[in-house]
């Protein structure tokens, strides 16, 4: 029999703005044409997903798949303040009917890294009105989640506010800056009035997914600040989750800290492109991290994968991140998804077009979407772990 239970979802995901294109009113649209710049590259028509979505969920479809992780975008729904696209708001449920359609669940994402640009220069999350902009937005879009079973309020708040914190000139050490406890109370107050209005009018599951950074000490002298990081970049967000119907899990790979709070790769480790140690079992270390964090909350790993250009590196870390899930599974955790990051090679952030994350690679004039052997790989696995 299988580890997997009954029910268990098979995905991948993806994010709105990263695949989409031209997501003009969109504060990250702007931030990409500031001159000079401060991203790679802007991201343009990233893979035209957002003409090209039913091309995308077919294939997810051919790979044997049962979900699929997509967020909707609020600065597309939302141009101007208080201006709510019937236009915009149809295409999403166009987009939610085809998923359900072509046999997957779909797990929607409220707010992937993106906000209104309107929203942003009046002051963003740091407004004292943010959470109820934020529930104004959600309740709009409470009709076209009808037959969708779980919503994700936001992706990884941790790793956002460490974004917000760096736009806004804070220094990292090596690696993202400190959340400023401004924007983390925007989120927490963000999240929980999205999950309150939507308990209060849907049978919808909802959680926030919180990237796993598992900070560890690089050498013994750093034990003290690896716990002290730990609690400021993932605890205080796993905390949250304990009041929500479960947490979405992201993990990529561990990180290690030295006694300065510098963000370190030790001697021995691999770099993924993205420079994280390439560790498959990264996953499998999260899980049971968030699962011991908070005991008895379900968790769907909403996010786990590898940048690079060599696909064998990719296919060895999707066999070792499965085996790592089918063993916490096994251990009596109560995991429920699993979603690749990511469906295509897309727009990552800062870093542009050069790394890549996808199952598929989509060409950046053409958008030909071309399945790589890890596509397979995955198609693989899935039959084998569902038997
Ligand atoms: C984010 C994605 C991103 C991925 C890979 C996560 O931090 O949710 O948007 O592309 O990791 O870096």
């Amino acid at each position: 029999m299988s580890t997997f239970p009954q029910g268990f979802l098979w995905g991948t995901a993806t994010a709105a703005h990263q695949v989409e294109g031209n997501n003009t009113t969109s504060d990250w649209w702007h931030i990409e044409h500031i001159k000079p710049p401060v991203v790679a590259e802007p991201s343009g028509d990233a893979c035209d997903s957002f003409h090209r979505y039913p091309e995308d969920i077919a294939i997810i479809k051919s790979l044997g798949l049962n979900a699929y992780r997509f967020s909707i975008e609020w600065a597309r729904i939302e141009p101007e303040d208080n201006f709510f696209s019937q236009a915009m708001i149809d295409h999403y449920r166009a987009m939610i009917v085809e998923t359900i359609k072509a046999g997957l669940e779909p797990v929607i994402t409220l707010q992937h890294f993106t906000l209104p640009q309107w929203f942003r220069t009046s002051g963003g999350w740091q407004r004292s009105d943010a959470a109820e902009i934020f529930t104004r937005y959600v309740e709009k879009v409470i009709p076209i989640l009808d037959g969708v079973k779980r919503v994700v309020t936001i992706n990884e708040p941790n790793i956002y506010a460490g974004i917000l914190a760096a736009q806004a000139g804070v220094q990292g050490k090596g690696f993202l800056p400190q959340p400023r406890p401004e924007d983390v109370q925007g989120l927490i107050a963000a999240h929980r009035a999205a999950v309150n209005i939507l308990k209060l009018k849907t049978q919808l599951d909802v959680g926030w997914s919180v990237a796993n950074l598992l900070l560890l000490p690089a050498d013994p002298s750093a034990e003290e600040k690896a716990r002290e990081l730990s609690h400021i970049y993932d605890d205080q967000f796993i905390e949250v989750s304990r009041a929500d119907d479960f947490i979405g899990v992201q993990s990529y790979s561990v990180t290690f800290t030295n006694s300065a709070g510098e963000i370190v790769l030790p001697e021995g480790y691999i770099p993924t492109d993205m420079g994280y140690a390439y560790l498959p079992d990264a996953v499998g270390r999260a899980i049971r991290y968030v699962n011991d964090k908070a005991p008895g909350l379900p968790i769907f790993v909403t996010e786990n994968g590898c940048s690079s250009h060599d696909d064998v590196l990719r296919q060895e870390y999707l066999r070792g991140a499965l085996e790592a899930v089918a063993s916490c599974i096994a251990e009596g955790r109560d995991v429920r998804g699993y979603f690749h990051w990511s469906l295509l090679d897309n727009f990552e952030w800062a870093a542009g077009y050069k790394q890549k994350f996808g199952l598929v690679d989509c060409d950046r004039t053409t958008f030909v979407r071309t399945p790589k052997p890890s596509a397979y790989l995955y198609k693989e696995l899935v039959q084998h772990y569902s038997r």
